[in-house]
């Protein structure tokens, strides 16, 4: 029997995580549940990553992890639980599901617009990094990572998914136009990886057309894969499109271990009450035994909730309010009686992957380096410099000039990605952060690190370098953006 680690969460969690089990016994769903601690508790108990040794041994062992959610204490500096965990175990691609469900009303079911999106939002890496800095005391940045190999796996697992489920058209929602290297090389990757997958319409979208034509149009789309923020933003909307976030299952799918858990928080307001709603934890639940091969049971239960909902039974947060609203334990109830029903109105789901059972992945032993060949010839030409100064850009450009060793030159200044210097408008606002491009006086030459360092020394003498990044042209192509203006 497959051995899975479940953690029941905080708020809501044990509820709704009780009622789903329940739901899975009377199913006879053949799994081995092995209970693990995670959570708020676990943090107050001084655990820094919110679980115990145990249940990341646990997790590590089963390599499938169905979770409740989990708070993360606020205000005392500790990383979000859920975060941690997606980015501990590599669960690069976030699968969420929004389909209209009989029983659930919306704008969309009551014009007769049906909706079923799949986004698939890349779970690692974007500014969810979370690696961020005070660079003056008014200003803070953040680093936000989009990486070659973080965007091919998730797009593989869109275009694998697609495949899968008989899909046939994957989008890419992007920012490209505006952040042209990091959103650039996401879209880039798409459509290399797009060439595997000839029988699959490959298109691209930026992301704020996106949330119009999903609003708008939403029945154009089936699958759409997004970086990490834009993904997180746009699954609300979609969520929103179907009901709101009590219908949307959620899994994080990684090479080794695979984390399901639905789409809302830990919803204090109404925990402890039993009148949450188990539907989006049952969802996801039911992906997760799909993934395990379970796919007749996931069918079964699917069929129950389906009907149940036409039923017009309901939780508070939803349905129709002339019929009375059922708690946790009655809504679960409900589904466990229709078992081996059918719904009426709408397509009964199939047993899909049964049989195909599920095996455990072989794990690494070590960490892996995803990196590509190094074809290109890579080239130095420079330096970024950032200056906390609150002296004018041709203040600052003055004293760099006075000072930069023979090699280099300063290109440009700009304030807040717009260029102020040498040339810029006097109605551009600036704040003390300037961005200082320092290159070598041709061109086209060459520097080297020692004499990048030896020339932020000379500059650091008399002006605050809060931080730097280097100049490099791969091949053709230049790994650095110009500024507004430029
Ligand atoms: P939330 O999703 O917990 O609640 C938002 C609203 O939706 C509340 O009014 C709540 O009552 C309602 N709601 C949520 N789930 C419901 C359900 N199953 N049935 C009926 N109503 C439901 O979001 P909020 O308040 O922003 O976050 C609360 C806590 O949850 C925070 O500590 C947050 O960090 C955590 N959280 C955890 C997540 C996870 O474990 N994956 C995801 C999102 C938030």
């Amino acid at each position: 029997m497959t051995k899975i680690s479940v953690a029941k969460g905080d708020g809501i969690g044990q509820e709704i995580m009780d009622a789903v089990l329940r739901i899975f016994d009377a199913a006879q769903v053949n799994l081995d549940y092995e209970f693990v601690e995670m959570g708020k508790e676990f943090f107050l108990q001084g655990y820094t990553s919110g679980m115990t040794p145990q249940a990341k041994e646990s997790i590590e062992s089963n390599c499938i992890l169905f979770k409740g959610p989990m708070e993360t204490p606020k205000g005392k500096g500790m990383k979000s639980i859920n975060v941690t965990a997606r980015k501990t175990w590599s669960t690069y691609a976030n699968r969420r599901h929004f389909q209209s469900l009989k029983g659930v009303d919306t704008v969309y079911s009551k014009a007769g617009i049906p909706i079923d999106i799949t986004i698939v939002r890349e779970n690692i890496e974007d500014t969810y990094g979370g690696i961020e800095h005070m660079n003056s005391n008014d200003v803070a940045v953040c680093r936000r990572f989009i990486t070659r190999k973080g965007s091919e796996q998730v797009h593989r697992f869109a275009f694998e998914l697609a495949r899968k489920e008989g899909f046939k058209k994957v989008a890419c929602g992007h920012k490209a136009n505006i952040m042209k290297l990091t959103d650039g090389l996401f879209l880039e990757t798409f459509y290399q990886v797009a060439k595997d997958y000839p029988e699959i319409e490959a298109s691209d979208i930026i992301v704020d057309d996106l949330c119009m034509k999903l609003v708008s149009m939403p029945e154009r789309f089936q699958v759409v894969v997004l970086p990490n923020l834009q993904g997180d933003i746009v699954s609300d909307l979609c969520a929103g499109l179907v009901g709101g976030l009590g219908f949307a299952p959620s899994s994080n799918i990684g090479d080794n271990i695979c984390i399901f858990e639905a789409v809302h928080g830990t919803a204090p307001d109404i925990a402890g009450k039993n009148i949450a709603n188990p539907t989006s934890l049952l969802l996801s639940g039911l992906m997760m035994l799909r993934h395990l091969g379970h796919g007749d049971k996931a069918a079964a239960i699917e069929n129950a909730l389906l009907y149940t909902l036409e039923q017009g039974i309901h939780t508070g947060d939803f349905g129709d309010k002339s019929i009375p609203s059922s708690n946790t334990t009655e809504f679960a109830d409900a589904i466990i009686k229709n078992l081996g029903k059918s719904p009426l109105e709408s397509e009964p789901r199939k047993a899909g992957t049964a049989g195909k059972a599920w095996a455990k992945p072989q794990l690494p032993t070590s960490r892996i380096m995803m990196a590509s060949p190094r074809t290109e010839k890579e080239v130095l030409i420079g330096s970024d410099l950032f200056i906390d100064s609150e002296k004018s850009a041709d203040e600052v450009a003055a004293i760099i000039e006075n000072r930069l060793p023979a090699k280099f030159k300063l290109q440009m200044i700009s304030n807040r990605g717009t260029q102020v210097w040498p040339t810029g408008s006097v109605l551009t606002e600036c704040v003390n952060h300037h961005r200082c491009r320092i290159v070598c006086h041709d061109e086209t030459g060459e520097t080297n690190t020692t004499e990048i360092w030896q020339m932020i020394q000379i500059i650091s003498n008399e002006l605050f370098v809060t931080s730097m990044e280097m100049l490099r042209n791969f091949g053709e192509k230049q790994g650095y953006s110009l500024a507004q203006g430029q």
